[in-house]
């Protein structure tokens, strides 16, 4: 194969100081972990060991989380959604989080709530679920764009479902008034002054996928991982992951990178900066999971304390990500993984293929002995265009 040169920009992080948060630690991941057990036809996602591919990288073992098996949802989102919605309603029933059942829940509530939220179709379609679980409502916002598959999946969950003529942050906002003007709960991903509480809890709900991939490497032989790459939209994923790893690890033992679109990489800039920084217009990045210009600031603090690198680079590595899972080598098995989800393992093989790959391997300290941990967040929820990609070539990787 020849070489090529994809953008991948890649900034240290000076503001490292290893600190641990006890918001998103083991204790909490596990919690999370018992609630979501609960939930009927619960099982954890496979993770795979890329042993070709590691191979032909040179490096020891790449581990693919692959969440698009996650609740037959096709994404890791409603991990999220689910354990703050049941938070929420514990909080207002006065009930234990540990002792939650669904059954006791639906005799107890008495009014029915609506839950609103913002969404690129995944968290949305996870808190579309949640609700509906629970017998609640949802009304879900999306941003100008959005693919109408992801808009359909969202429907046919009973949820009510707006696409807005705003990009993703300025629906947030907008969901938010709506929300205070009716009385509904927000259920969002991302935090701001005054809301925190929620967001708080879905990072915790998104570590259970970590405390998982923890369980399943000591099964597999493997003590710990030496890398791990995290996508990053606001920042929610990788901060909740890395905040349970980083734990679990410590932050010294664990080369972490989190990777953005360079149409909307906020935690990039503000890893640069060492404060956080918007980034704002369209962001008409094929990563739709990750089209968000303004950091989660409980995401952004764990990543400021604990990422080693952050990563800006253009759609056709994630696009490179999505044909190499999807068309595996040797015996790997084959992971159908979308623009955001594949977006770690993209890195990977650009890196490869790049004419200066000994320089940007050494640079994220990638060698014979590396063991990556990459978390393929979706399947393919805008199944078009991922045939568009992996198909018919889409977003090539050389010109
Ligand atoms: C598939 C996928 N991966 C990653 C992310 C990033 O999560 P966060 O916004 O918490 O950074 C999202 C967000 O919606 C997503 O849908």
């Amino acid at each position: 194969m020849s070489a090529f040169s994809l953008k991948i920009d890649i900034a240290d992080n000076r503001y490292f100081n290893g600190e641990t948060s006890p918001l998103f630690s083991r204790r909490q991941a596990q919690q999370a972990r018992h609630f979501h057990q609960k939930i009927t036809g619960y099982q954890p996602t496979p993770l795979y060991a890329l042993k070709d591919l590691s191979a032909l990288l040179g490096i020891k073992n790449i581990l693919v989380k692959d969440e698009s098996q996650r609740f037959g949802l096709n994404a890791f989102k409603m991990l999220g959604g689910s354990y703050a919605i049941a938070r929420l309603l514990c909080e207002k029933y006065q009930l234990n989080i540990n002792d939650f059942s669904f059954d006791t829940i639906k005799t107890t509530i008495k009014e029915k709530m609506t839950f609103a939220t913002t969404t690129d179709g995944n968290h949305g379609r996870g808190v579309a679920w949640a609700a509906k679980q629970l017998g609640q409502n949802a009304v879900v916002y999306m941003p100008k764009g959005s693919a109408q598959e992801r808009v359909d999946a969202i429907l046919k969950l009973g949820a009510e479902c707006i696409v807005t003529d705003m990009n993703y942050d300025d629906t947030v906002r907008y969901t938010m008034k709506v929300a205070q003007e009716n009385g509904w709960e927000v259920v969002q991903d991302t935090a701001w002054e005054g809301y925190t509480k929620i967001p708080t809890w879905i990072m915790q709900g998104y570590a259970t996928l970590a405390d998982e991939a923890v369980e399943q490497m000591t099964s597999m032989g493997i003590s710990r991982p030496t890398h791990v790459f995290l996508q990053a939209g606001v920042g929610a994923m990788a901060g909740g992951v890395l905040g349970y790893l980083v734990d679990v690890y410590g932050a010294s033992n664990l080369h972490s990178v989190v990777v953005e679109p360079e149409l909307a990489d906020c935690i990039y800039r503000s890893g640069v900066k060492g404060q956080i920084v918007n980034v704002g217009g369209d962001m008409a990045t094929i990563m739709a999971g990750l089209a968000c210009g303004e950091p989660n600031p409980l995401g952004w603090e764990v990543l400021r304390n604990c990422a080693t690198q952050f990563i800006s680079c253009q759609d056709a590595v994630a696009a490179l990500g999505m044909r190499v899972l999807g068309n595996p080598l040797g015996h790997d098995p084959r992971v159908i993984s979308g623009e955001s989800g594949a977006v770690g393992t993209g890195i990977l093989a650009a890196i490869h293929y790049h004419p200066q790959r000994d320089a940007l391997m050494q640079k994220l300290g990638l060698d014979r002995d590396s063991v990556v941990l990459v978390i393929s967040t979706e399947g393919d929820t805008d199944a078009k265009h991922y045939r568009e990609v992996v198909w018919e070539g889409k977003h090539p990787a050389t010109r």
